[in-house]
C-alpha cells in the first residue's frame, strides 16, 4: 500500500472487547489473565511479538517475603524496605498491598508451572538484592523475568484472550469523560485498527528510549504514559528515573544492556581502576547499621550468616549508580568509562567457583562471553549506569489501578505510586504480578457495570490522517528530515542534561531543546510503503518520547532537592519541605503541560508503627 494513500476510512479493521490490555509484558499478561478469568472479553495488544517484553530484563528475581531462606522475613519488613528504598515518596497503601500479596502471587506462578531455583529442602530459593533486608528474591538463575513471561503466556493462551501482535496504539478515544476505545495500526500491513473497549489497561512499560544509554529495547517509548496524558489523565513522580548501576559499557554496540544485580547478590564486588572497593567509601547514614564496613563481614552475609551485615554493593541502586559516576568523574574508572564488577574474586572463597558462577548466572556468563569476549569466571566485567526504569507514571488509585480518567487503568511500570523515589530490585516483578492482577480484576468489574461508549467517526479519521502526515511530507526538501535524527538528538540531550546528575540551568536548556525538537518532529518525513516501515513507526513514537521527556524535565525542575533516582548537583541534599508532596503532570486546556504538587496521603498509624519498628 502506498504510504501517501489517503483513503483510509475503508481500511479500518474493527474489534470489540470489554477490556483491552495495551502491552503484553508481565503486567499486561497478568491483567489479561485476571480480566478473562472474571468473564470479560479481553483483547491483548503487543507492540512487538508476544513474549518480547522488558520484563525479561528483571533477571535477578521477584521480591516476595516468603521467608524461605531467612524466616525473620515477613510482609512488614518488605513493606518497610520498600518505603525506605522509595524515600517515603511511595503510596503507602500500594506498598502495603504489594508486600502482603506478593507471596501469594509468586506461589500462584509456581502452581502455573514456573520452575524456580530450590533450597536444599525443596522450597523456592531466595537471593540477596540491594535494599532488601533479607534474602527475598525468588529466582530462576538470572532468567527470572523470562521464566515469568513464559509461565504467564502459557497460562493466558488457554483463556480465550484475543492477542493482537505487532500492533501499536496511537490514540485513546473517550465518550465524554470516560474511555471508549483506541486507534492502532498493525506494523506488518500498516493498516489502522479501531478497538472498542469499555475499559482499557495500559501496561506498556517504561520510557528508557528517551535516553541514549538504556537497558530498554526499541518498544519502550513512553506510549502508555503519553496516551494517558493526552487522554487527560494525570502523571505522577516523573522526575524519578532509575539508572541501574550496572549496564555493559563495552563494546559500544551493546552499551546499556543490563548486567543483573544478581551478580552482586551472589557476591560480585565493584572496584575502581586502582583495584579498590570504593563502595566502602560512602555508606549513607540511614543504611549504616545494616551495611558491612569490611570485606570479610560482607562475604559472610552473602554466604548466609544471619549475624552479618550486607556488603555495600547491595545498597540501593540510586546510591550505587552515583558512587560509580563519582569514580568515573574523578578519573578512577575503567578504560571504557565504567568501573569493574568482579564475581571471579570468589574463586579464592569457594570450591568449584566456575561451575557455581555458571549455574547462578548463566545468562551473564554467555552475554559477556559472546558480546565482549570476557570470561566472567576469571575476569572482571566493565559496567556503568544504564537507564532502566521509571518510578513515575500514570497516577492510579492504589486499590483498583484506575487512573483519573474513568475506565482507564494502568499497571506495572507505566503506573506510578508503589516505588516512590527509587525502586528496589525485584520489586518490579512483584509489582506487575500484584497490580496486574488488581488492574485486570477491577477493569473487568468496571466493564461489567458500564455500556460501550460511542466512538466518533471524525476522531478515527483525524487520528489516522495525522498518523499518515509523515508520508505527505516526503519530498518537502530541506525543511524536512528523517525521524531517526530527531530521536537520536532527543536521546543524547536527555542523557546529557536530564540524566543521573541534574542542574537547573541544564534542565532549562533541555526544555528549550525540547521545543526545538518538537518543531523538527512536526516536519519529519518518511518514504516507502506502510507495510512494515520502521521509519514511519519511529516517526509516530516521537510524540510519545517528547511528551515523557518534557514530563521528566519539568518534574525534575520542580523538585529542588535530591531524593532517590532524582539527583541535583545544585541541591545535593534531601529537603524536608519536598518530602510532603508528589509532582503531578497534567495537560492544560490549551494543550500545554502543567506541573502541580499533590500532598502525600499520610500513612496510617499501624503502617507508621511498622516503619518505626524496622528503623
Ligand atoms: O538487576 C536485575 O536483575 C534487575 C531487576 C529489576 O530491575 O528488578
Amino acid at each position: 500500500m502506498d504510504g501517501r494513500e489517503t483513503a483510509v476510512v475503508a481500511e479500518y479493521e474493527r474489534h470489540a472487547h470489554d477490556v483491552l490490555v495495551v502491552g503484553a509484558g508481565g503486567a499486561g499478561l497478568r491483567a489479561a489473565i485476571e480480566a478473562a478469568a472474571s468473564g470479560a472479553r479481553v483483547g491483548l495488544i503487543c507492540k512487538s511479538l508476544l513474549g518480547k517484553a522488558h520484563t525479561v530484563m528483571a533477571e535477578g528475581g521477584v521480591a516476595a517475603a516468603l521467608g524461605n531462606v531467612d524466616d525473620r522475613d515477613n510482609w512488614s519488613v518488605h513493606f518497610a524496605d520498600t518505603m525506605r528504598g522509595g524515600q517515603y515518596m511511595n503510596n503507602s497503601r500500594m506498598a502495603e498491598l504489594h508486600a502482603k500479596e506478593a507471596p501469594a502471587r509468586v506461589n500462584e506462578l509456581e502452581a502455573w508451572g514456573a520452575v524456580f531455583d530450590r533450597t536444599p529442602d525443596g522450597r523456592i530459593l531466595q537471593r540477596n538484592f540491594g535494599g532488601h533486608k533479607y534474602p527475598r528474591l525468588a529466582h530462576v538463575g538470572d532468567r527470572t523475568g523470562l521464566e515469568m513471561i513464559r509461565t504467564l503466556q502459557d497460562h493466558a493462551i488457554h483463556l480465550g484472550i484475543d492477542v493482537h501482535m505487532e500492533c501499536t496504539v496511537i490514540n485513546l478515544f473517550k465518550d465524554g469523560d470516560r474511555i471508549a476505545g483506541a486507534l492502532a495500526y498493525d506494523r506488518e500491513r500498516g493498516r489502522f485498527r479501531v478497538f472498542e473497549a469499555k475499559a482499557i489497561i495500559l501496561a506498556t512499560g517504561g520510557i528508557g528510549r528517551a535516553f541514549h544509554i538504556t537497558s530498554n529495547s526499541w518498544e519502550y517509548t513512553g506510549d502508555g504514559q503519553s496516551l494517558a496524558y493526552r487522554a487527560g489523565a494525570a502523571l505522577q513522580d516523573m522526575e524519578f528515573v532509575q539508572f541501574h548501576p550496572t549496564g555493559m559499557v563495552w563494546p559500544p554496540s551493546v552499551r546499556g544492556i543490563l548486567v543483573t544485580e544478581g551478580v552482586r547478590g551472589e557476591g560480585g564486588i565493584l572496584v575502581n581502576k586502582e583495584g579498590r572497593r570504593f563502595m566502602f567509601d560512602d555508606i549513607p547514614e540511614n543504611y549504616r547499621s545494616q551495611t558491612a564496613d569490611n570485606e570479610e563481614e560482607g562475604w559472610r552475609y552473602v554466604q548466609g550468616d544471619k549475624n552479618a551485615r550486607r556488603p555495600p554493593e547491595l545498597l540501593t541502586r540510586d546510591h550505587v549508580a552515583r558512587c560509580i559516576m563519582r569514580e568515573v568523574r574523578e578519573g578512577r574508572g575503567s578504560p571504557h568509562g565504567g568501573v569493574f564488577l568482579d564475581i571471579s574474586w570468589i574463586k579464592s572463597k569457594i570450591s568449584n567457583p566456575t561451575e557455581h558462577i555458571k549455574k547462578k548466572l548463566p545468562s551473564m556468563y554467555h552475554q559477556f562471553k559472546q558480546l565482549a569476549d570476557i570470561d566472567i569466571t576469571t575476569e572482571p566485567m566493565e559496567v556503568g549506569p544504564t537507564t532502566h526504569y521509571v518510578m513515575g507514571g500514570v497516577k492510579v488509585d492504589g486499590y483498583s489501578q484506575m487512573s483519573t480518567v474513568p475506565g482507564l487503568f494502568a499497571a506495572g511500570e507505566s503506573a506510578a505510586g508503589l516505588h516512590g523515589a527509587n525502586r528496589l530490585g525485584g520489586n518490579s516483578l512483584s509489582d506487575l504480578l500484584v497490580f496486574g492482577k488488581r488492574a485486570g480484576e477491577h477493569a473487568a468489574q468496571y466493564a461489567a457495570l458500564t455500556t460501550q461508549g460511542a466512538i466518533d467517526a471524525d476522531m478515527i479519521e483525524s487520528g489516522a490522517r495525522k498518523a499518515l502526515d509523515p508520508f505527505d511530507r516526503a519530498g518537502a526538501g530541506a525543511s524536512s528530515e528523517g525521524p531517526y535524527q530527531v530521536q537520536h538528538a532527543l536521546q543524547e540531550m536527555m542523557q546529557a542534561l536530564v540524566g543521573i546528575v541534574r542542574r537547573q540551568d541544564e534542565m532549562e536548556r533541555a526544555l528549550d531543546g525540547l521545543v526545538a525538537l518538537r518543531e523538527r518532529a512536526a516536519r519529519v518525513s518518511v518514504s516507502g510503503n506502510r507495510e512494515f516501515n520502521p521509519g514511519w513507526h519511529t516517526a509516530l513514537d516521537l510524540d510519545n518520547l517528547l511528551t515523557v521527556a518534557e514530563a521528566v524535565t519539568r518534574s525534575a525542575i520542580e523538585r529542588k532537592e535530591s531524593r532517590g533516582g532524582h539527583f541535583r548537583d545544585d541541591f545535593p541534599e534531601k529537603d524536608p519541605a519536598y518530602a510532603t508532596f508528589n509532582t503531578l503532570v497534567m495537560r492544560s486546556a490549551t494543550g500545554t503541560m502543567s506541573i502541580t504538587r499533590q500532598p502525600i496521603v499520610p500513612m496510617r498509624d499501624d503502617l507508621q508503627k511498622i516503619i518505626e519498628e524496622n528503623k
